[in-house]
């Protein structure tokens, strides 16, 4: 199959970094990403490349290169599935809040959506793609909505996750370690396997192409977040040992990443996890085990999740106690409200977490973070603190627009995210809470007595 022509359902930020390296590296591919989100669509579509809806390093130039020549992004769903042979789904499947599986298992309403907008639309046979983060066996469910289809379309469903990490996204794309994609046994599937693996073969190296049958594929992704957050929980649970002991964590994870059978990477102890997807995919896994009757799996993996909220509680409390159990007129420099560097997301960042903990402990917080804009933050403040209202919270939290005009001499600094221009500020003569280990020395550090 000659593919000439694909879309992605879902702009955000997955589909479209994704579809626009794809388009970067398949100029002869007309890749179009839609989306419902006026606002996000314009933003893509903004003359000014610093007005992306999305901070990713090296985005602006892939995009600068192949928008107008074969990338497009655009809100009409429908002429975008009409015109392509391949569908991405890329949309968002947060955890339900609501119905069987609350507070669990991932809600497939968008996806869902898609599905039936799909096959409603269709006039010719396509293959869907999940790029999405889905349940184990949601092909056959998405198999079921395109059966609605009257008009004979044929359609094949692959699955074909996606591991970037943001912040680093456009080089995973560039040098992805793999590319995962899951299909039938048949005739059919064979080939659609086949087409999508020619897509990925215009830069990805052969061996590092693996095909699998969906289920696999489908387990794959929310195993692959499952294991690294375990690893960031099992050196985060180690950090309060090390507290205890006088071990130092950084000097521990060094000892253990020497040994090549664990390695190096993700052995970071830190504040806690955060980001859309961790906490959710184990969450889902958890209530997928549960799902099958397997409980004592169930439990094993929910206590990555317990030991992550252990953390977040545990460097706030840290921060309580230096002041005596009450932060009543304490001012609070936090630098950071990402849930890491080098993006503007912070979704479930530990900030959020952290800044609720210490702002009922009485604490005025002056925040600043680079890339995280002041109303993002006040949305997170809305959106995730208990009984908030941001209009009433301003006289206690403020939002700085520029590092230049941060104040360290107030009685406490929290540092948050891991940006790189935090290293270089002198703290020398402050009360610094240093929740991500970048500084030499500080009042506290994660894992250092
Ligand atoms: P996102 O919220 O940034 O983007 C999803 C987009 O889909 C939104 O812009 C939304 O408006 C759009 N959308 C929803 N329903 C739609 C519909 N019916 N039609 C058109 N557009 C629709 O989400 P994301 O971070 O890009 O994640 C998407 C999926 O990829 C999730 O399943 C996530 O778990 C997975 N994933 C995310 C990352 C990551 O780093 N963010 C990495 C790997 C996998
Ligand atoms: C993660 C995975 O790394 C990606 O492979 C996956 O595709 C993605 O989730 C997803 O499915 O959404 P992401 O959440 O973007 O990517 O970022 P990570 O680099 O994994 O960091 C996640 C969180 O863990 C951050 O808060 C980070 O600060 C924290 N972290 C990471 C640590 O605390 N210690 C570490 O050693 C590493």
């Amino acid at each position: 199959m000659n593919v000439t022509s694909i879309c992605c359902i879902g702009a955000g930020y997955v589909g479209g970094p994704t579809m626009a390296v794809i388009a970067l590296k398949c100029p002869n591919i007309k890749v179009t990403v839609v989306d419902i989100n006026e606002q996000r669509i314009t933003a893509w579509n903004h003359e000014d490349l610093d007005q992306l809806p999305i901070y990713e390093p090296g985005l602006k130039e892939v995009v600068a290169e192949a928008r107008g020549r074969n990338l497009f992004f655009s809100t009409d769903v429908e002429k975008a599935i009409e015109e392509s042979q391949m569908i991405f789904m890329a949309v968002n499947t947060p955890t339900k809040t609501y119905g069987e599986g609350k507070g669990f298992a991932a809600d497939l309403t968008f996806v869902e959506k898609c599905a039936r907008q799909i096959a409603e639309v269709a006039t010719s046979d396509k293959i869907v793609i999940e790029k999405s983060t889905l349940p184990v066996r949601t092909a056959e469910k998405i198999k079921e909505v395109l059966s609605i289809n009257t008009k004979g379309v044929h359609f094949e469903v692959l699955s074909n996750p996606e591991f970037l990490a943001e912040g680093t996204a456009i080089q995973d794309l560039f040098k992805s370690d793999r590319v995962l994609v899951g299909g039938d046994d048949t005739e059919s599937g064979k080939a659609a396997v086949a087409a999508l693996v020619s897509i990925y073969s215009n830069w990805i190296p052969k061996e590092k192409i693996l095909t699998t049958n969906v289920w696999s594929s489908e387990l794959s992704k929310l195993a692959s977040n499952a294991m690294l957050a375990q690893r960031i929980s099992s050196i985060n649970s180690l950090s309060a040992l090390c507290e205890k002991t006088g071990a130092d964590v950084e000097e521990l994870s060094k000892a253990i990443g020497m040994d090549h059978r664990i390695g190096p990477k993700f052995l970071k102890a830190s504040v806690g996890f955060g980001g859309s997807c961790f906490q959710k995919d184990i969450l889902n896994l958890v209530y997928l085990c549960k799902y099958y009757g397997l409980e004592e799996v169930a439990e094993y993996w929910y206590q990555v999740i317990k030991i992550n909220d252990y953390q977040k509680d545990r460097f706030a409390q840290k921060i309580i106690d230096h002041f005596g159990g009450d932060l009543t007129g304490k001012k609070i420099t936090i630098l950071g409200w990402a849930f890491k560097a080098n993006t503007n997301d912070s979704r479930e960042s530990p900030a959020i977490y952290v800044n609720e903990k210490l702002f009922k402990a009485g604490a005025i917080l002056e925040i600043y973070d680079p890339m995280v804009s002041k109303e993002s933050i006040f949305s997170d403040i809305d959106f995730y603190w208990e009984a908030s209202k941001t209009e009433d919270l301003k006289a206690w939290i403020s939002v700085l627009d520029s590092i230049s005009t941060l104040d360290l001499s107030i009685d406490a600094t929290a540092i948050l995210t891991e940006w790189e221009a935090f290293k270089s500020l002198d703290f020398s003569k402050n009360v610094v809470f240093d929740g991500r280990g970048i500084l030499s020395s500080s009042t506290y550090s994660i894992g250092k007595g």
